[in-house]
């Protein structure tokens, strides 16, 4: 991977249908920004947070990690920086990059996670400045896109996750037209269990339909499933075909990234 250690900045939302491996690509993307010697933070905004997981923690230090204060106004005007905010509340994870966890359900009938999503759209506002990539997994589903203010709307680049399927495409594109809305400039999809050549075939032919750009597609990994259930979170970073495929994605995000600032 080259260095980019002159692009900085980078606002990322990783967006899709439950279950698709959002997470699964958000913790795989903040780890290659961090090797890159990136300053990386992943905001996990998923109620059933395990962004940690991916990160390389233990679930005993990812349920530790603090929740971000509700509904905060960060940045000129608010209440805090943004870096003391991430100072305060960020833990480092084994993998680099330091985790902030947005929202947690701790007891049932605990009340709506808009707090939650308030402070994190406030935060990605307020451009952390010694940061170079920003990154939030997003829970699944399109409400914190369309809702009023949208959580990602100081996003530069959603990242709608996609499996084989008619429907994870759909939503993709209820997502590009989401983004639209909010101004966020880029959408790119990154697919993602692809078993064969015809899967891949798939993606590439259902999101140009779509007219939308596919940055790399992620092998399905038998190994990944099987040790999901014993508590094991996410593709191997090593393997080569996970990282050749994640060069893709990255080397497609570069040239958003230089068209961004271009
Ligand atoms: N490429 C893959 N191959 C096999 N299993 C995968 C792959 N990506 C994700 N998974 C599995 O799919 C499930 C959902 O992944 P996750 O990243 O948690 O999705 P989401 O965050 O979108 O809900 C998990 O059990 C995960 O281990
Ligand atoms: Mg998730």
């Amino acid at each position: 991977m080259t260095a980019v250690a002159e692009r900085v900045g980078l606002k990322l939302g990783v967006v899709g249908k439950g279950g698709v491996g959002k997470t699964t690509v958000a913790g795989l993307l903040a780890r290659a920004y961090a090797e890159r010697g990136l300053h990386v933070v992943a905001i996990d905004t998923d109620s059933n947070p395990n962004l940690g997981l991916s990160l390389g923690l233990s679930l005993t230090d990812t349920e530790a990690v603090p929740v971000l204060p509700r509904s905060v106004v960060v940045g000129s005007g608010g209440t805090i920086a943004a870096a003391d905010l991430v100072a305060e509340y960020g833990r480092p994870t084994p993998a680099g990059p330091v985790l902030l966890s947005a929202i947690k359900i701790s007891a049932a009938g605990a009340g709506c996670t808009c707090g939650g999503h308030a402070t994190v759209r406030s935060l990605l506002a307020d451009a952390l400045d010694d940061v170079d990539v920003t990154l939030v997994d997003m829970e699944a589903g399109l409400e914190h896109l369309s809702r009023s203010g949208g959580t990602l709307a100081h996003a530069d680049v959603l990242v709608v996750v996609c499996e084989a399927t008619r429907k994870s495409v759909l939503t993709a594109a209820r997502t590009a037209a989401l983004a639209i809305e909010l101004g966020i400039p880029e959408v790119v999809a990154v697919g993602n269990k692809a078993r064969n050549g015809e899967d891949v075939a798939f993606f590439r032919d259902a999101l140009s339909t779509e007219r939308i750009q596919l940055a790399g597609t992620l092998p399905y990994d038998e190994q990944v499933a099987a040790a999901d259930r014993t508590g094991v979170v996410g593709l191997d970073p090593m393997s080569p075909e996970v990282r050749s495929a994640l060069d893709e994605v990255l080397t497609t995000l570069d040239a958003v990234q230089s068209r961004l600032s271009g």
